[in-house]
């Protein structure tokens, strides 16, 4: 029995691995030497790399540590969409756009959404199951999640098609980010290529600007009167934020159910979903780095952080300290949900992340049968570790 579960964790790590290094050669080496670095140390090139999950969340709360100047994810956005962008990401102009939004983020809001959305797809995916045909998940979920991101915006989508292009295009653009590990300063080559992909991204702003209706962000923008240069950016912004981020945790949290044999826990006890989700979210986590700029002096468990360095917290290392998946751990209060971030830039779209995971689970064991995973391949190039597909059949 013991000898079993060992086998199966070790199968499931094995398949997350893959995932890691097929996505970003280098980020894998860097979280496979973080498991066995301090809670804060001073790597060269790289600067200051945190480890540990209360710390972490310690310096996303601290205000000396800033998305805005290099090191930070701002930094990027900045040299995209310009200076006036880059000020969103700090200070009253974030607050003020955050509060711009919230009504749309809430738990309910969140669960209209995804089953308006998401809803039609899920129970396609559950009859194509049902009919013993073998389903690519990896597709199903990148359909769904550029759905699901353009329904918040308002902007209109044809097909799935339309939905996986819009899904493929933010991939690549975030893609872009890879290696800036050592440095968020962008290459001009590199701009142009991301403009051209912003430019595809956003094609139906204009048009949603114009006429979206007060439950849209981008009619929000409108009665704000933000321009339509800013709309482009903070569209480009949530496409990036809404959709990897969240097809990556429901492919590879049916992986990790399926490879640890944990879906048969959750077929006999549905009460677990909850549990499964949140294990789901912490073991994948999927943006497993989080980078801030030191913008003044500030002392951080006895060190010293000089001002204009960068710290990277890696996530997906402090969320993996509390143990393998197993959907029967209890809430883990010193990670709490570190993999939404924390602190003022605590993930808005939480709550989605959340009820569309909730609901995929809730769709593959209604039927009460078990999955099989038949063939998989990892997303190579990626900034989010991903499988690019995942076909699954039930028994
Ligand atoms: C499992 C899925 C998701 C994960 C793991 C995730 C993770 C994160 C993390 C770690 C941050 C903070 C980044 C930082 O502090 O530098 C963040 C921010 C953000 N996320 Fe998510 N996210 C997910 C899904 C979503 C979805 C579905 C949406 C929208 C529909 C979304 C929208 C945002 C936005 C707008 C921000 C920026 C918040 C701010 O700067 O104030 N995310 N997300």
């Amino acid at each position: 029995m013991l000898r079993g579960l060992v086998t199966e964790h070790g199968q499931a790590r094995r398949h997350e691995a893959r995932l890691l290094r097929a996505g970003n050669p280098a980020l894998w080496t860097l979280l496979t030497a973080g498991r066995l670095l301090g809670p804060l140390v001073r790597l060269p090139r790289l600067g200051w790399v945190v480890t540990d999950p209360v710390l972490a969340r310690r310096i996303l709360n601290d205000p000396a540590f800033s998305m805005v100047g290099e090191g930070g994810v701002g930094d990027l956005w900045g040299q995209l969409f310009g200076p006036d962008f880059a000020s969103f990401f700090a200070g009253a102009r974030h607050a003020e756009l955050r509060s711009l939004a919230r009504d749309l983020f809430t738990e309910d809001s969140a669960r209209l959404l995804v089953d308006r959305v998401q809803g039609p797809h899920h129970a396609r995916l559950r009859a194509r199951l049902a009919a013993g045909e073998e389903v690519d998940l990896a597709a199903v979920v990148r359909t769904t999640s550029a759905y699901t991101v353009a329904d918040l915006l308002g902007v209109a989508v044809s097909d799935d098609d339309a939905a996986l292009a819009l899904f493929a295009s933010a991939e690549r653009l975030a893609a872009l980010a890879l290696g800036t590990q050592a440095s968020t300063a962008l290459a001009p080559e590199v701009i142009a290529k991301a403009g051209a992909l912003v430019e595809s991204i956003t094609g139906g702003v204009g048009q949603a600007y114009r006429t979206g209706g007060p439950d849209t962000i981008l009619g929000r923008c409108r009665d704000l009167d933000l321009g339509l240069d800013l709309a482009k950016g903070l569209t480009t912004l949530l496409v990036i934020a809404g959709t990897e981020t969240g097809a990556s945790s429901l492919t590879r949290t049916v992986a990790l159910l399926h490879d640890t044999g944990q879906q048969h826990r959750l077929l006999a006890d549905p009460a677990l979903t909850a549990n499964a989700v949140r294990e789901g979210l912490r073991v994948t986590t999927p943006a497993p780095v989080i980078g801030r700029h030191i913008a003044r002096d500030t002392e951080i468990a006895g060190r010293r952080l000089r001002r204009d360095g960068r710290v990277m917290m890696l996530t997906y290392v402090a969320d993996n300290k509390a143990g393998p998946f197993d959907i029967t751990r209890a809430y883990v209060p010193e990670t709490r949900q570190l993999w939404f971030g924390a602190g003022r830039h605590l993930c808005l779209g939480a709550a989605v992340a959340r009820v569309q995971l909730t609901r995929l689970l809730e769709a593959l064991t209604t039927d009460g049968r078990p999955w099989r995973v038949v063939s998989r391949a990892p997303a190579r190039q990626v900034l989010v570790p991903t499988y690019e597909s995942l076909r699954i059949r039930t028994a």
